[in-house]
């Protein structure tokens, strides 16, 4: 795909519903006792992902319009098993997620995934949920196909309490979705806050679910002498209710971006603020984005949501670090393509997470700002690197290893160079952001060649 550079980009927008809370949507709903209409769903592929895999478990799931998903809730323990292995695509949410909320159903299954899933780490929740008593098997190497066998084990050594080692909203929700079935109260302790939709939605559904006050605010969680600490008290049931998805400010953290690189005066309407996703905002304002929000509310997810107007200023470099780090943590090659237009030196440290997501994006993101002409440090936590002091590049190449957020951050950059860019495969963006294109165009940017499977295939129900 080619995309022009922008001559200033203006207007309002929305972006789709938050990827992370309707992967949660559909799940919930789908034990839940009632029927439960989620609207602003998420319209990527990674969310028809979820669909999918809930209604080879027997949920009639029915995607009224490209972004309103009706579920019929089948009870805590309505689930049937699958008689074929679910296929997760490229979304590991929907794999760490299921894996414990199938364990603790009892249902037997197996996950697999597409090439870049099935090479990501799973003993992240096989290892803790053997230590609450299931049993779940990854291939030799750690990955998928992941298999988990019904019945739980008994006896004295099954914890009730998971002490995770990386901060992981994945690997937390697992652990909280799995308790949902147990006799007995079940703890998480992070080592660092990590994003909080699942405890939200369970509080919203009539779960008893206690957190730390580090959630309520993350930014001086590191303040606190304990660590971050969520109890799960197993309900009888989930009583369904209307689910109101928030725009996922980690999309709309790249139009944020776009306005501050190329823009005006850009507004997004409806998206979340949930404290624990956006940090990004802080990390760009304190670069020197204008951003202000407007009409703030609480949707019935229990999540947070404002109107998001955006001013361009000159960027200054930052350093991200420690735990800021898991709350930026799909924002980071976002914010360093931002940090090539500022002045000073930009760092990431303690992020050896990203090299395991959809792909090695310390790697990736690196690629990119050297394609826009800066020196990368490149650290197995991290990168360094100097901003150039404005968006000054010239049009370039990005192959983005089928990876829609470094795809996006390929597009951003693009949009702020001074002559045309080609992003390959950018059809990868459809598993968070299939609209983007035409998103970005409402703005006032220019793009051809654009392939024509942006739009995720198949519908469910
Ligand atoms: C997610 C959690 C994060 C994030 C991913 C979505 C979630 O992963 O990177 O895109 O919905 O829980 P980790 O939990 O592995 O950090």
């Amino acid at each position: 795909m080619i995309v022009h550079p922008a001559d200033g980009l203006a207007g309002t927008v929305r972006v789709p519903g938050d990827k992370s809370v309707t992967h949660r949507a559909v799940m919930l709903a789908s034990i839940a006792t009632g029927v439960t209409e989620i609207t602003n769903a998420g319209t990527g592929a990674d969310n028809r992902s979820t669909m999918s895999a809930m209604a080879a478990l027997g949920v009639p799931v029915h995607h009224d319009t490209a972004d309103q998903v009706t579920v019929e809730g089948v009870g805590l323990r309505g689930l049937a098993a699958p008689d074929a292995p679910i296929d997760c695509g490229n979304s590991g949410t929907t794999t760490r997620l299921l894996a414990g909320l199938l364990a603790g159903a009892n249902v037997e299954a197996e996950l697999i995934g597409d090439a870049s899933l099935s090479s990501r780490p799973m003993r992240r929740v096989s290892d803790p949920l053997g230590d609450l008593g299931y049993v779940v098997h990854t291939s030799d190497a750690g990955t998928l196909p992941m298999r988990v066998t019904g019945a739980p084990r008994t006896g004295d050594d099954i914890a009730v309490r998971a002490v995770l080692k990386t901060a992981s909203a994945q690997v937390k929700s697992c652990i909280l979705l799995s308790g949902l079935y147990r006799d007995t109260m079940t703890e998480v302790v992070e080592p660092a806050v990590s994003r909080d939709h699942t405890e939200r939605m369970l509080r919203a559904l009539g779960v008893r679910v206690e957190s730390s006050a580090h959630y309520m605010d993350p930014r001086r969680s590191s303040e606190f002498e304990t660590a971050p600490t969520v109890r799960l008290h197993a309900p009888e049931r989930l009583v369904a209710r209307p689910f109101e998805v928030p725009g996922d400010p980690s999309t709309a953290a790249f139009v944020v971006a776009a306005a501050a690189l190329a823009g005006a005066s850009v507004t997004i309407e409806n998206v979340g603020t949930n404290p624990t996703r956006a940090a990004w905002l802080d990390v760009m304002k304190r670069m020197g984005v204008g951003a202000s929000l407007r009409r703030r509310r609480m949707l019935t997810t229990g999540e947070p949501a404002a109107d998001l107007a955006v001013r361009p200023g000159a960027l200054t470099a930052t350093t991200i670090r420690g735990g800021e780090v898991p709350l930026v943590i799909d924002e980071i090659p976002i914010l360093c393509v931002l940090g090539a237009a500022s002045t000073g030196r930009f760092e990431v440290h303690d992020a050896r997470e990203l090299r395991v997501k959809e792909s090695d994006r310390i790697a990736e993101t690196a690629r990119i700002l050297e394609a826009l002409g800066c020196t990368v440090e490149v650290r197995d936590d991290g990168l360094s690197f100097d901003g150039l002091g404005e968006a000054a590049w010239d049009g370039f190449e990005c192959s983005p290893a089928d990876d829609h957020r470094i795809a996006l951050s390929g597009i951003v950059a693009a949009l702020a160079a001074r002559t045309p860019s080609r992003i390959h495969d950018a059809e990868c963006v459809a598993v968070s952001w299939p609209e983007c294109v035409e998103t970005f165009a409402a703005l006032g940017a220019r793009f051809d060649e654009v392939p024509d499977r942006m739009q995720p295939v198949g519908t469910i129900g």
